[in-house]
């Protein structure tokens, strides 16, 4: 009887144990390489943020090695060109051809929201390291973000811009995602703060004609204007800014740092000096971890300045890193259990990945551009501490 009991209870831990074995039995082989597949526009309009990514996950592999959990890790860039046909297909030929353990990068929110179904269709976790609607992280629970939020962003210069004189404002925003976060958080955020909105201006995310809508404002005679557009178009903005005379009609501009983007800060001169805006990134943040990044970025890239588009990059790389190091190089679910809930010291300042939400927390600063030694930069003055995505309230 005792026997018996024993013999069954063997039997019932026999199977338990081969249950348990089968389930966790690591899906790969330990001589497998971990395959990171980054999707990024490095080609067309938006080739500046697909440089910018690149050259800081490049980097970061540099400093911390090509091996994790005693498997050799490869970094497979993929350009799309800033095309959401074509992000789609690459992420589907990455993730089934390539077996890639992560996807990452997406310029543009519409190149993050045509992979987010395949994400959750193969259970493979995917970094958005540059894109900034706030509802892209609902597209898939596969999804963890190391950009931003436009919500996050313009809360900054929303709240700014009331105390500090400007009455009466303007929004111009390009006719996207990104776009129309901007603008509904900063008609409401300043609204709130006494100031009042007398027009919002979209104007088309490609090929925009500013001339237009620069004189509409400068007619309407504003405080000030505040825009939003995507990385690496500020400066064709700035430049009918100045030639239409609105800087000499007393009209200010504000905006979030998307607009002064230090990779063509410089380029912008001037024209520039004396903007104020929101951001959570300037390549002049005063911490010891951000002066080694712009360093070892500058050092690896002559010429080029690191943005928020490579920190988005390097922290996403951050993440990843961490995570498969934590998960044992598994990915799926595993990883992205791993990735959610890390906090560490950014390039930008303190941040946290929320586990709840998977999406971003960091700090906002409220910057001005200003010369430095010679050269243009956004310097902050004023910060917001570990910010939420205000987007989903
Ligand atoms: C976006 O498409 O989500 C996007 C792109 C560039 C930015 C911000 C947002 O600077």
């Amino acid at each position: 009887m005792h026997k018996r009991t024993s013999l069954r209870r063997l039997a019932a831990v026999a199977i338990t144990a081969g249950f348990v074995t089968g389930a966790t039995l690591p899906a790969f082989a330990q001589s497998d390489p971990i395959r990171i597949g980054l999707i990024l526009p490095m080609s067309g309009p938006f080739a500046s943020t697909g440089r910018q990514v690149e050259a800081a996950a490049k980097l970061y592999v540099a400093q911390h090695g090509s091996t994790i959990a005693g498997r050799k890790v490869e970094l497979i860039v993929k350009d799309d060109g800033g095309t959401a046909d074509v992000t789609r297909r690459l992420a589907q030929e990455l993730v089934v051809n390539d077996k890639v353990t992560v996807l990452g990068g997406f310029g543009l929110t519409p190149l993050a929201l045509a992979t987010a179904p395949i994400a959750t269709q193969s259970k493979t976790p995917m970094v958005v390291m540059a894109a900034a609607t706030s509802s892209i992280i609902d597209a898939s629970p596969f999804i963890v973000r190391t950009s931003f939020t436009l919500p996050q962003a313009t809360i900054g210069i929303a709240e700014w811009a009331p105390k500090n004189g400007i009455r009466r404002v303007v929004t111009l925003v390009s006719d996207y995602g990104p776009g129309i976060d901007a603008e509904k958080v900063f008609v409401a955020r300043f609204t709130q703060g006494g100031g009042q909105v007398t027009d919002s201006l979209r104007v088309p995310l490609r090929n925009p004609d500013f001339a237009p809508f620069l004189q509409k404002v400068r007619d309407a005679k504003p405080d000030a204007l505040f825009v939003f557009l995507p990385s690496g178009v500020g400066g064709q903005m700035m430049k009918q800014f100045t030639e239409r005379g609105l800087d000499k009609a007393g009209i200010r501009l504000i905006a979030t740092g998307d607009v002064t983007d230090d990779d063509i800060l410089n380029g912008m001169g001037d024209a520039a000096l004396g903007v104020v805006t929101s951001h959570h990134y300037s390549a002049a943040h005063d911490s010891p971890a951000n002066k080694a990044f712009v360093e070892a970025f500058t050092k690896a890239n002559p010429g080029m300045r690191p943005n928020f588009m490579a920190v988005g990059g390097y922290d996403g790389m951050r993440v990843i890193y961490k995570g498969l190091e934590a998960a044992k190089g598994a990915g799926g679910e595993a990883l992205l259990a791993t990735m959610k809930g890390q906090s560490f010291e950014s390039p930008r300042g303190p941040v946290t990945i929320d586990a709840a939400t998977r999406d971003i927390v960091q700090d906002i600063y409220i910057r001005r551009v200003e010369r430095v030694g010679g050269q243009l930069y956004n310097v902050e003055f004023d910060v917001l501490r570990a910010v939420r995505d205000p987007g989903r309230g």
